[in-house]
């Protein structure tokens, strides 16, 4: 079976194909019908049966911990099943809280997410924040290295970052963090699904991520992959889940689980993990390795086709250097926005341009009608600005 014939078959799980053409999938990615099934599938045992509903939900928890722990190559006992990405965050950033003298490095390339927990001060006022400035949409390793010392309490970066869309290489940061064993704190959310990471190699200490993005889960479910070392200390925020033993009741002593269940809280937000285990079963279903092609087959193509008309593309055109978002730079952005809006054309619009993340499921077909809008858009600009002049 060719790709567009695959492709053809699973456009069929996605219902937003009849109303958009779809081009924001990593922001928040539309629901495919087995994702709405499993989700509505657990209402419907909810309203029918109460609590019972929630054993079989529960037994999805820690599936969804296995399917997920897979993905990155871990095992479920380092697992946290979070809110999202930035819960995660907040996590690793309370554990590794660095002390008055310390520093953290971010980069200017970062989500809010990534520099707010530090730079709010829960997890320490008195550190330093150093961010690394970035240069035509990506970071130099050179500029990262200069910024770490030996008072680094951790680095922490966006696997793919979410406006240019440069991804790092993980080895070569992991190269110069281990120069002084420095905490790697990974933002996979614009990464996993698309690319793969193995929290191996290289070894990283936290990896987060929310399902809603390139997993095709809900929003309201996140992952926390927690390393070894820090499955001994404090939680931010205990509950009946930390505990040991759940059985025992034993309200006088708090005696936590030995491994990342120390992390959760109360009961988790299950109508999203059934749709969370759903979503991870298409990815696997469809193979992330297809994913990853296909992706690069349509950013490819869009990079190529925005090149040729001329807008100022901020993300990096190596291959290596890039993942699922194409994000462009064009004079009066937010009208050219609107308009695609108009044609039922879906895609981002901020920091002065457009971000387009194409997915599997899109054909070229849908990115040349983006492309008409944009070539139109940029030739009225132009004409404008002569006109203008004259
Ligand atoms: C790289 C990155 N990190 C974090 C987030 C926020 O994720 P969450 O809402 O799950 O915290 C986003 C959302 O766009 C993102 O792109």
């Amino acid at each position: 079976m060719s790709d567009e014939a695959i492709v053809a078959e699973l456009r069929k799980l996605f219902p937003v194909v009849e109303h958009w053409t779809y081009l924001y999938n990593g922001s928040i990615h539309p629901c495919a019908r087995p994702v709405a099934e499993a989700m509505s599938s657990f209402l419907q045992q909810w309203q029918d049966g109460g609590e019972a509903a929630f054993f079989p939900a529960f037994e999805a928890f820690g599936r969804l911990k296995e399917k997920f722990a897979r993905l990155v190559h871990a095992k479920a006992r380092n697992i946290v099943i979070t809110e999202s990405t930035t819960a995660g965050i907040n996590i690793a950033a309370h554990l590794l809280r660095p002390r008055i003298g310390q520093n953290v490095v971010v980069t200017d390339l970062a989500f809010m997410s990534n520099t707010y927990p530090w730079l709010a001060g829960q997890a320490g006022a008195e550190a330093e924040v150093r961010f690394v400035e970035s240069s035509n949409g990506k970071i130099r390793l050179e500029d990262m290295a200069a910024r770490i010392d030996e008072h680094t309490a951790a680095v922490t970066l966006c696997a793919v970052t979410v406006g240019s869309g440069f991804r790092f290489d993980l080895s070569a940061v992991h190269q110069i963090t281990g120069r002084y064993n420095v905490p790697l704190v990974v933002d996979g959310a614009q990464a996993l699904g698309v690319i793969d990471i193995d929290v191996n190699d290289p070894p990283l200490d936290f990896l987060a991520t929310t399902a809603g993005k390139w997993l095709m889960g809900p929003t309201g479910i996140g992952f926390l992959y927690v390393d070894d070392r820090y499955l001994k200390s404090t939680p931010p925020t205990v509950g009946w889940l930390s505990a040991a033993n759940v059985a025992d009741w034993d309200v006088q002593h708090c005696q936590l689980h030995d491994d990342a269940m120390r992390f959760q809280g109360g009961i988790p937000n299950l109508i999203g993990v059934v749709g969370a285990l759903a979503g991870l079963e298409l990815l696997d279903q469809i193979g992330r390795e297809f994913v990853e092609r296909r992706v690069h087959h349509l950013t490819t193509y869009l990079i190529e086709k925005l090149e040729a008309i001329g807008v100022a593309i901020w993300t990096p055109r190596v291959d290596s250097e890039r993942a699922g978002i194409v994000f462009f730079n064009v004079p009066n952005h937010e009208s050219l926005h609107s308009r695609l809006k108009d044609r039922r054309i879906y895609c981002g619009s901020f920091l002065g341009g457009i971000r387009c993340d194409p997915a599997f499921y899109n054909t070229i077909e849908e990115l040349d009608r983006f492309l008409g809008v944009v070539e139109s858009h940029v030739a009225e600009q132009r004409r404008g600005v002569r006109d203008g002049n004259e």
